[in-house]
């Protein structure tokens, strides 16, 4: 195990080869190694000669990987998940290309060989113990994503940036355990957020580890935007529509366990479900904590919390570093593929709560591209989730762009999570619960939670599509005249049908 610089060990990464990055998010994203590989890749471009490397990480990843490298036009292929502003813009312009991926896929398609064969592994660390038989002691920080895998698959070897800035706050709050291969899996175990199955650190042959390189960086994860009166809405219908479930008994109240999605949205909702005094306290098992779980924890709303990441600013990082003891024993850091486990999930009959980009009056929705072709981020856990659950809740806002899109549209213009997963959307006018309901009651339910502005033009398509019949009515040549309106005129409020029939 040699020290190395960041250019050193970006040296050794050759053009087409396949990288493996650790962290989820933002969160224990490896920081200095991949700015200097993009200024490698600058050199490279300027003599003329092509150089692009293929990324996959375990979620997205911290700008200093997307972003730097996708300025740079550095990469080739990526997955399986980014929220990066450069690179969403190389995906949309097809200059890179992009496997959206559900997260509970990625580790087992990288050991099946089906993403190819990784090359380097690039992972962040906080701490490195040698022990007996040439073996070290991997202690990871504030997200896992794919690195035991990473460390067991990379070819060539793994880059590990020994990140002073988190001291060693995070030792024994991971839980690191590698699914086997389908065929010979043993159950995965977990039958309580908190039960731990595996080891707090990833043990490699110090061989594997090619090179350290010594920082002392805070993860690059941005504040949330703060809570607004339409997420403070959608939090307290979603408490309602939970106070209900669990008055009727679908659901326990010792035994309520929640995922929540990513984004601003979702951050906001979970912290109004905290808020809410018919919500009772609750555990968590999800694969990204944000914000508002975390002062939830503090608080004592969040009994206990099982997530992939701390996706929270360095500030709130760094608090939670300082009462670390508080933590302890209510929180634990898990691999993807266990946050995100299918079994797990299904077992711990956990609610889950996604955002979604748009729904159809059918209660299809889409999570990832705008207007059916422009991807926004990717699937991420969401259908890992939603497929799962005991129940599977998205929540968005009626509107977005200032009310110029409806959220609630009569055909999705791009499906991620079907009609058969989905149990309930909320928005800021209330819950559609569409268990158990037919097509045309869930048209009924879901208009009904449209915004004001967007229920007559619903109502009127529905109609529309009804004179044709059918069990799941719908006019194709109008299914998409919102959308189309949108794009032409910049505003989906149309006024005349005509057109469209
Ligand atoms: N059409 C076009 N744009 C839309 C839209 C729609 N129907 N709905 C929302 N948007 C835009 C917003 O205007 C905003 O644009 P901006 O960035 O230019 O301001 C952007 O989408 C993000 O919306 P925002 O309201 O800020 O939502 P968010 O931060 O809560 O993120 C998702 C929402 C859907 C993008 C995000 O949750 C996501 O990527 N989900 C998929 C992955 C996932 O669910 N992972 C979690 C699994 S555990």
């Amino acid at each position: 195990m040699v020290n190395m610089s960041p250019a050193e060990a970006a040296g050794l990464i050759q053009h087409g080869q396949l990288l493996g990055v650790g962290g989820f998010g933002p969160a224990g994203a490896p920081k200095v190694i991949t700015p200097a590989l993009a200024e490698r890749a600058r050199a490279e471009h300027a003599q003329g000669r092509d150089f692009r490397v293929h990324v996959v990480t375990g979620a997205s990843i911290g700008a200093s990987c997307d972003g730097e490298l996708a300025a740079a036009d550095a990469i080739d292929r990526r997955l399986p998940f980014s929220v990066n502003a450069e690179l969403r813009r190389a995906f949309n312009e097809g200059r890179v290309r992009y496997t959206d991926l559900n997260l509970s896929d990625n580790a087992c398609q990288l050991r099946q060989g089906i993403t190819g064969q990784m090359d380097w592994g690039i992972v962040e660390a906080c701490h490195l113990e040698r022990i007996e038989g040439g073996m070290v002691r991997v202690y990871l920080t504030a997200g896992i994503g794919i690195a035991p895998t990473i460390f067991r698959l990379a070819r060539e070897g793994v880059f590990v940036e020994l990140n002073a800035w988190h001291g060693h706050h995070l030792m024994g709050i991971h839980d690191i355990y590698e699914i086997e291969d389908p065929w010979f899996r043993s159950p995965v175990l977990i039958t309580h957020p908190m039960e731990k199955i595996g080891r707090p650190y990833v043990e490699v042959p110090a061989y594997r580890i090619r090179g350290i390189v010594h920082t002392d960086l805070p993860d690059e994860a941005r504040s949330m935007t703060a809570p607004t009166e339409v997420t403070r809405r959608i939090g307290a219908n979603v408490a309602e529509f939970l106070r209900w479930n669990m008055q009727r008994g679908y659901i326990y109240r010792d035994k309520l366990i929640l995922q929540s999605g990513v984004g601003s949205g979702a951050n906001a909702v979970l912290g109004a479900l905290g808020d809410s005094p018919d919500v009772p306290n609750f555990h968590i098992y999800t694969e990204v904590l944000q914000e508002e779980p975390l002062r939830l924890i503090r608080e004592g709303r969040v009994v206990s919390a099982s997530t992939g990441a701390l996706t929270i600013s360095s500030e709130h990082l760094k608090e939670v570093y300082q009462n670390m003891d508080e933590y302890r024993g209510r929180l634990l850091l898990r691999p993807s593929e266990i946050s995100n486990c299918p079994e797990i999930i299904a077992r711990l009959g956990i609610c889950s709560l996604n955002t979604a980009l748009e729904v159809d009056i059918y209660g299809h929705v889409n999570s990832t591209k705008v207007c059916g072709s422009r991807m926004m981020n990717g699937v991420g856990g969401s259908a890992d989730f939603t497929n799962n659950a005991m129940l599977s809740i998205f929540t968005c806002a009626s509107t977005a762009k200032n009310g110029c899109i409806s959220s609630i549209v009569p055909f999705c213009s791009h499906v991620d999570h079907t009609e058969h997963y989905v149990d309930a959307i909320a928005t800021e006018y209330g819950v559609a619960d569409l268990r158990g309901l037919c097509a045309t009651e869930r048209a009924e339910a879901l208009i009904a939670i449209a915004h004001p502005d967007y229920r007559p033009i619903l109502r009127a398509y529905y109609d529309l599509a009804r004179r044709n019949g059918g069990h799941t009515p719908h006019n194709l040549r109008a299914a998409f005249a919102m959308h189309d309106t949108y794009l032409r005129k910049g505003d989906m409020r149309l006024t005349c049908w005509e057109e469209y029939l």
